[in-house]
């Protein structure tokens, strides 16, 4: 059992706090690591002997992301559906079905290899946990293939049989499919049910008859609700008793309260949100009411194809009207909680003295500058479960 000191850290955010609006930060910190988990934290100046030592000269450590909702098993992209977009075309749910059918037509290993990159990339920007959905299989061998290939390299996967109904079969046959053969499928592989509710996707209906599918299988509940209009999906999502309901751009009063008045996280998609020109969500209100929030990437190929977490906490500062300290608490604690990891010996999102050595370095002095600078590679290192990652090439911590 060796320990590791990090020290120098000019600026420690440990989200130990309970509330997002309580600043905790720690100057002049350090902290030692031993056997993947935070041995102790403290002021530098008394920080204990270890069996080796990491100068952060003066640098912010903060715990690593965690991206709670993406769809990294895909194959193809949809940059002429993006270009269409941006020329004024609105997103629909349909385009999901031209990416069923490359991911159908791709090799396992290819598909387990793309979602490897993209989970790489997502690390050098500062993740050390990701939820990835399945989705872009849709008939059951292709959604057990993603169910799998998802559990290799993702840390938490959600089942997304219930994204849209695909061509070729009817609607009712698709429901039993998913809430029966392929839900028994792949429920070994998955640790939630999750359903696309909206225009275009699946109703109220539909998606509780999923979701109660889900949960008498033993999986854990999440939704994506209100992305394109007010599909009910909040307040289905609030009435079940979800971890977490994704998107959430269009809410009345009524879901801001529902929500308020709960345990579910409203995940907020700010890279997707700017890609399908929705209007953002109402992040100001919802935390002033004392909704639980969110940051996730929801990187997938039509709507969100980035796994930069960064970007998502600039813009949803720079764009959204939450501070600094709000939108890093939702991309780390807050978002731990949307898949119920903010408590107990797995939690994630925060650093504690016997927790999960999950951090990253910001070349940096203080988290402000991740929006402060938009846009800049300012992660230089990450620690997953204590062990550290290839630092990037052209970054080191020495000076
Ligand atoms: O979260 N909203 C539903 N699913 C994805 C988009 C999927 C797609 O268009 O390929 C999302 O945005």
């Amino acid at each position: 059992m060796t320990a590791e000191l990090l020290t120098g850290i000019a600026e420690l955010t440990t989200q130990a706090a309970e509330f997002s609006h309580d600043d905790d930060r720690l100057r002049d910190a350090a902290l030692v690591i031993e056997n993947g988990r935070i041995a102790w934290i403290g002021p530098a100046a008394e920080a204990p002997a270890a069996d080796s030592v990491v100068d952060v000269h003066g640098r912010a450590v903060l715990p690593g992301w965690v991206d709670t909702h993406s769809h990294l098993v895909f194959a193809g992209d949809r940059a002429a559906e993006f270009e269409a977009r941006m020329a004024g075309q609105r997103y629909t749910a349909g385009g999901i079905v031209s990416t069923m059918m490359a991911t159908r037509a791709a090799s396992e290993a290819h598909l387990i290899a793309n979602a490897r990159r993209l989970r790489r990339d997502a690390e050098a920007q500062g993740t050390t946990f990701l939820e990835t959905k399945t989705g872009y299989g849709l008939d059951l061998a292709s959604e057990l293939r993603s169910a799998k290939a998802a559990a290799e390299v993702a840390d938490v996967v959600s089942f997304l049989g219930a994204h849209v109904v695909p061509p070729g079969i009817d609607r009712r046959d698709y429901l039993d499919l998913v809430t029966g053969p392929m839900l028994t499928a792949v429920t070994p592989h998955v640790d939630f049910i999750d359903a696309f509710c909206e225009t275009g996707a699946f109703d109220v209906e539909e998606c509780r008859e999923v979701l109660l599918a889900g949960r008498a299988a033993g999986l854990g509940l999440r939704l994506h609700g209100n992305q394109l209009g007010s599909s009910g999906g909040v307040r289905l999502a609030v009435e079940l008793g979800c971890a977490s309901v994704d998107h959430c751009n269009h809410l009345d009063d009524a879901d801001i309260d529902a929500l308020a008045g709960s345990n579910t996280v409203a995940t907020l998609l700010p890279a997707c949100d700017l890609s399908t020109r929705e209007p953002f969500p109402p992040a100001r209100r919802l935390l002033d009411a004392g909704a639980h929030i969110a940051l996730a990437s929801n990187c997938n190929p039509g709507t969100s194809y980035t796994t930069s977490m960064p970007f998502c906490v600039a813009t949803a500062v720079l764009q959204m009207g939450l501070t600094v300290r709000e939108a890093v608490w939702a991309a780390t604690r807050g978002a731990a909680r949307a898949v119920g990891r903010e408590h107990g010996p797995d939690a994630v999102g925060s650093l504690r003295i016997g927790g999960r050595a999950d951090l990253q370095v910001l070349d940096a002095p203080s988290v402000a500058h991740l929006a402060y600078r938009p846009g800049m590679q300012l992660c230089v290192a990450t620690w997953t479960e204590g062990v550290r990652a290839r630092p990037l090439a052209n970054r080191d911590l020495s000076t």
